[in-house]
C-alpha cells in the first residue's frame, strides 16, 4: 500500500480525470455594472466587534474580463479575525477595507470579454486562491479569480472547502511520510481543520489521537469526534493528570505526527505523546500562548518543529493543483465522507454570528453568513 501523500495524489488525478466540469451552455448575461451591495468594512485594525460596520457600498462596475457574483455563503474564520485586528501578515489595504477571505457564489453577470464556455450565470465559484471581500452581497473579480465548484453539495461546504479542510488534507502529506496503520496526534480536534483531519486520515487508514479543550460540552463533543472516526479523544486536563502519557496509546502506534493549532500545554502534550524523530507542525495558536519544548526533547527525542500556511503553499506555483484537490474534497462532501459542523446565519444577523465566532456565546460552531 503506499503512504497517505501518494494515495492522496492518486485520488486527486483520477478525478481530475472523472470530473471534467462541463461547460455550461446557459445564455451569458453581460452587464457593465453589478447590483449594489451591502458589506462588511472597516477602516481600522481593531476588536472585530469595534470597528466592524455593515454598510451599502455603490455598484461596482464589471470590468472587460471581470464576473459580477451574488454572495451565497461566507464563513468567520480565526484568521478573518485576525487580519481585522491586524496582527495577521498579509491584510487588505484600508480605509474601507471589505471583510472575509472565503466564500461561494452563483455567478451573476459577465463583463463582454468572458468566455461564456468557461463561467456562465448561474454557475457556483469560489474565490481560487481565496481572496478579500467576501463578506459582502455582490462581488465582482476577474475571471480567473473564480473556480467553478459543483452545485450539488450545501453552500456552506463551498464556502468553507479551501482554508480549512485544504489545510487538513496538505498538512497529512507534505511532511511525514505516514503508511497506513500509523498515527497521528493533534490538538483543537473540534475545529473543522481538526474534524477533517480525523476523517481523511481515517479514509487512508491511519489513526488519530485528538485532543481537545477542557469547556462546557466536552463530552458531547468526544462523541461527535469519534463518531467522524476519532480513535481516541481527552481532554487536556485528562492529559495533565497523567505522568505517562503513551501509557494511553495501548495497541497504537506512537504517533510519528503531530498538529498544532492551539500552543502551551496543548502544544506541549503533543510533544510528549510523538515518538522519536517525531514531528509537530504548528498551523495554529488558538489559545495566543507560545510554543514550548523542552531541551531533553531536543536531545533525546530528535523531534523537528515545523510550520505551515496554507497562503504561502497557494502563493507558490500551486494555484491549478489546489483547484483539483478542491474538487477532490468537494466529492467526498457530495458521497458522505467528509462532513463538520457549521451553524449558518443569515447575513442580516451579522452582528450575532459575529459575537459567536469571538466566543462570547460559548463555545459554538464554526459561524457561515448565508446571503
Ligand atoms: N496555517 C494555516 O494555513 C491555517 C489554515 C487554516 C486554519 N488555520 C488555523 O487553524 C485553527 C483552526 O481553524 P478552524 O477554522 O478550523 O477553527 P474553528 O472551526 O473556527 O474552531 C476553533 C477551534 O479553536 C478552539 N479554541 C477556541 N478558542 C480556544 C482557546 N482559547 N484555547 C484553545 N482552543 C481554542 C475551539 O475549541 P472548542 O470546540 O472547544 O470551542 C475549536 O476547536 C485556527 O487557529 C486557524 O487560524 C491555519
Amino acid at each position: 500500500m503506499g503512504s497517505p501523500g501518494r494515495l492522496l495524489t492518486a485520488a486527486v488525478r483520477r478525478l481530475r480525470l472523472r470530473v471534467g466540469i462541463k461547460p455550461s451552455t446557459a445564455m451569458a448575461r453581460y452587464l457593465s455594472t453589478c447590483p449594489p451591495a451591502r458589506a462588511v468594512i472597516y477602516d481600522q485594525h481593531g476588536p472585530p466587534d469595534q470597528v466592524l460596520r455593515v454598510a451599502d457600498v455603490a455598484p461596482p462596475e464589471i470590468g472587460d474580463r471581470d464576473v459580477c457574483v451574488r454572495m451565497l455563503a461566507a464563513p468567520i474564520n480565526p484568521s478573518d479575525l485576525n487580519r481585522i485586528e491586524g496582527v495577521y501578515p498579509v491584510r487588505p489595504p484600508l480605509p474601507a477595507a471589505v471583510a472575509g477571505y472565503e466564500g461561494v457564489g452563483q455567478v451573476h453577470a459577465l463583463g463582454p470579454a468572458v468566455d461564456s464556455d468557461y463561467l456562465s450565470p448561474g454557475d457556483w465559484v469560489i474565490p481560487s486562491p481565496p481572496s478579500f471581500g467576501t463578506w459582502q452581497t455582490y462581488v465582482v473579480k476577474p475571471a480567473a479569480a473564480w473556480h467553478r465548484v459543483r452545485s450539488d453539495v450545501p453552500p456552506q461546504y463551498a464556502a468553507t472547502v479551501t482554508v480549512n479542510p485544504l489545510t487538513a488534507l496538505r498538512m497529512l502529506g507534505d511532511f511525514v511520510n505516514l503508511s497506513p496503520g500509523d498515527t497521528l496526534v493533534q490538538n483543537g480536534a473540534t475545529s473543522i481543520v481538526g474534524q477533517c483531519i480525523i476523517q481523511l486520515a481515517k479514509l487512508h487508514g491511519l489513526h488519530t489521537i485528538n485532543i481537545i479543550r477542557d469547556r462546557p460540552g466536552w463530552e458531547e463533543a468526544k462523541d461527535k469526534l469519534k463518531q467522524l472516526g476519532a480513535d481516541e479523544v481527552f481532554t487536556q486536563s485528562q492529559l495533565d493528570s497523567i505522568k505517562n502519557v503513551k501509557s494511553l496509546l495501548g495497541a497504537l502506534p506512537e504517533p510519528a505526527l503531530g498538529l498544532n493549532c492551539v500552543g502551551g500545554n496543548a502544544a506541549s502534550v503533543i510533544m510528549k505523546f510523538l515518538r522519536q524523530s517525531g514531528t509537530m507542525v504548528t498551523y495554529g495558536g488558538m489559545s495566543k500562548k507560545p510554543v514550548t519544548i523542552s531541551t531533553s526533547s531536543f536531545i533525546f527525542k530528535d523531534l523537528s518543529l515545523r510550520g505551515f500556511w496554507l497562503q504561502k503553499w497557494m502563493n507558490s506555483d500551486k494555484a491549478e493543483e489546489s483547484r483539483t484537490m478542491i474538487d477532490y474534497l468537494l466529492s467526498l462532501v457530495h458521497e458522505g465522507k467528509l462532513k463538520y459542523e457549521m451553524e449558518l446565519t443569515p447575513f442580516s444577523d451579522f452582528r450575532l454570528a459575529l459575537d459567536k465566532a469571538l466566543g462570547k456565546h460559548g463555545s459554538r460552531p464554526k459561524q457561515v453568513l448565508s446571503f
